[in-house]
């Protein structure tokens, strides 16, 4: 069976790289990269790096390198076809069966018609899905004339309609009624179209198969040199603010106004053009262009390559506003990003889900590179994975009107399950009247940036939200939003977050305050007993889970401390923890239970709510946070005592670059 590379991609794109290796490999979290020892070759300090933006894998020690699904052939020594189908079985995509369909991203190319003798001409070229010009170099069919005067030695004119009405009606009927006739035809005289009939050297005589990525590229070239052509759709990029270099990077285009443009530039393509949508057939079977006189967005896989079309009227009064190319074999907009590619292309860091094209493009060109948007479709949970795969911290934008607010919660309820420890979700609701491309044209780049910073996180979002729809003035309100935010919750993943979601909507509710005020009343009186391992100790006895975030911190800790045994005993279960938070904490406590007259006392007297952190999204910062206060405070501990010169030198190079590390976290521990 051969698997069309499209599809391949698509399950590429599909696949989590770093959860994939890490059911594999241990791997720890070290910034935007995962790493941990190598599975290819034997190693002790971890030289294997995992990135998932990039979808790949690295070994700096043996070198071992490759994809998901190298990573999988190489580790079980599998063949590439089980692998593939495992993988495919995941991602929810439907291998092709046989090879039929295997060449589904294929269409016929017609053959080149033989040459036209002097009686056959009129008719061929007026039947202009008979002729070809090389779809490569689709601007020979308006430059290269020469040719075609060269086969008219009477002069006669092949596009007048009187050339149209010599044909027998049987064979022309297509063209008999409507006005899709005169508007075909005049357009086609006045524009000057040409068929030439040389260009078609090396071409292939019969019918032969054909890429249709090679199709909408050609398609692309010839659209965006229409636009050359058309003074009025470079007048309307114009007014909308699009540099000629903007315009460039996004192949921006137009469409002319006859309905067979494309038949006469791509006659050989017709069964394509059809496939991909762009070419349509009436009740009668008259075939017509999908997109006529509109200014043209090409849309381009995570890949780069062209697999649609958006197609904008050129005023507001043309209903629909937007029409874009229909899905096809290469094209499934519900997997689309606008803009992916060219954000991912530009190294955009943070990413920004916006409504529309021109959104995107007029905020890239504003040096804001990460802005996506779907393709007229709303958002679902494929397109935010997309974008949590490129950072765990992603920003929604939403008009500030009713449909906006509306679209937020209905993305909100899409994102929660997607919702994983360590992702943070921002709401940025637009003011009224605004689209982003209107915002950043009305106050500027670096104003639109600082409201972009401001957008709250989901946490705080769902608060206002929910206690705008309940008065939490009273304690029914209360327990209403409660109510709510528990229904809503079951829809997150288990982990930390689900917990302290709810804890922190409790805490700003004033569910149990006076319990609160009277802990952290005992916590000042005796806050110079508590140091950073007490909190870490709190800490993962709230959520074991984080303990791979400070398992490296094992190798600075005092034998014979607290801490020590704790996270020994952590190392040894740490396989075996439930996912469940709750049971989790308890499988730990079991397990600890040599330990408790020393860490039960600690529970009692460091309340979770003191931790520190502002929003449940922070807890992985926060952890980052103390791992670094915690190395800090072990190295000048083992400095105090070093056992040579050498040690010493090493002790404070490895303090200095956790010196560094700590300035870096964003978020400070509140002690
Ligand atoms: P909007 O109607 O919000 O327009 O459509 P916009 O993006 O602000 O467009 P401009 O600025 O007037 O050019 C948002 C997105 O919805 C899809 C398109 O993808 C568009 O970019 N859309 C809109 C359609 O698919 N069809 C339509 O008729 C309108
Ligand atoms: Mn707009």
């Amino acid at each position: 069976m051969a698997i069309p590379q499209h599809t391949i991609d698509q399950i590429l794109d599909r696949t989590d790289i770093v959860e994939l290796i890490n059911q594999r490999v241990k791997l720890k979290k070290s910034g935007r990269t995962y790493s941990g020892c190598c599975p290819f070759h034997q190693e002790k300090t971890p030289s294997f790096h995992v990135y998932r933006d990039k979808a790949y894998y690295h070994c700096f020690g043996c070198q071992a390198n490759g994809n998901a699904i190298k990573f999988l052939m190489e580790i079980d020594n599998r063949p590439f076809i089980d692998v593939i189908k495992d993988l495919a079985q995941h991602a929810g995509i439907e291998l092709p069966k046989d090879n039929f369909s295997a060449k589904s991203a294929t269409y016929k190319r017609q053959a080149v018609p033989a040459k036209a003798t002097p009686a056959k001409v009129a008719k061929n070229t007026a039947q202009p899905s008979a002729q070809a010009i090389n779809p490569n170099q689709p601007n020979n069919a308006q430059t290269n004339s020469q040719g075609n005067q060269q086969s008219h030695p009477q002069g006669e004119d092949q596009h007048s309609p009187q050339a149209f009405d010599s044909y027998p009606e049987d064979q022309y009927s297509d063209f008999q009624d409507s006005s899709f006739q005169d508007q075909a035809f005049d357009q086609f005289s006045a524009e000057g179209f040409f068929y030439p009939d040389d260009v078609h050297f090396g071409m292939p005589e019969a019918a032969q198969e054909a890429s249709l990525y090679d199709l909408l590229e050609n398609v692309a070239s010839y659209y965006q040199q229409q636009l050359k052509h058309a003074p009025h759709a470079q007048n309307y990029f114009q007014n909308r603010g699009l540099s000629q270099e903007t315009q460039d990077n996004w192949r921006l285009g137009y469409a002319p106004s006859d309905w067979q443009h494309l038949e006469h530039a791509f006659p050989q393509d017709i069964d394509g053009l059809k496939l991909i949508g762009l070419v349509r057939e009436s009740d009668q079977g008259k075939q017509f262009d999908l997109l006529r006189d509109r200014v043209i967005f090409p849309i381009r896989d995570s890949k780069g390559r062209v697999v649609g079309f958006g197609g904008r009227a050129l005023n507001d009064e043309i209903k629909p506003k937007y029409i874009n190319s229909p899905d096809s074999e290469v094209f499934h907009k519900n997997q689309l990003l606008y803009g992916l590619y060219e954000g991912r292309k530009a190294k955009a860091e943070k990413w920004l889900m916006v409504e529309g094209y021109m959104d995107v493009i007029a905020l890239h060109q504003s040096g804001i590179h990460g802005a996506v948007a779907t393709l007229g479709t709303a958002s679902n949970a494929e397109h935010l994975n997309m974008l949590f795969r490129q950072n765990h911290s992603l920003t929604l934008a939403f008009d500030g009107d009713n449909a906006g607010q509306k679209a937020a919660w209905r993305t909100l309820e899409i994102a929660l399950p997607l919702l994983e420890d360590g992702r943070q979700l921002h709401f940025f609701i637009l003011p009224d009247q605004h689209d982003p491309d209107s915002l950043i044209q009305a106050i500027g780049q670096e104003a639109f940036l600082e409201k972009l910073e401001q957008a709250p996180l989901l946490s705080d979002f769902l608060y206002a939200q929910l206690t705008q729809r309940f008065d939490i003035t009273s304690p029914e309100g209360k327990g209403q939003v409660m109510g709510e935010l528990r229904q809503l919750s079951q829809q997150l993943p288990n982990g930390s977050y689900k917990y302290l979601l709810s804890q922190s909507f409790k805490d700003r509710l004033g569910f149990g305050r006076r319990d609160h005020q009277a802990s952290s009343n005992d916590l000042n009186l005796s806050f110079g007993g508590i140091d950073h391992s007490q909190l870490l100790l709190v800490l993962l006895l709230h959520f074991p889970k984080l303990y791979s975030e400070f398992e490296t911190l094992r190798a600075l800790l005092p034998e014979q401390s607290l801490i020590k045994h704790f996270l020994d005993t952590l190392d040894q279960i740490e396989e075996q923890l439930p996912q469940d938070v709750e049971a989790c904490r308890m499988f730990v406590l079991g397990a600890c239970s040599h330990l408790h007259p020393q860490l039960l006392p600690l529970l009692n007297k460091i309340q979770l709510s003191q931790l520190g952190m502002d929003h449940p999204e922070d807890i992985h910062q926060h952890a980052e946070d103390l791992h670094h206060r915690l190395q800090v405070d072990f190295l000048r501990k083992k400095l105090k005592q070093p056992a040579s010169i050498k040690e010493i030198h090493n002790l404070k190079q490895q303090l200095n670059d956790a010196y560094k590390r700590l300035s870096s976290s964003e978020i400070r521990v509140a002690l």
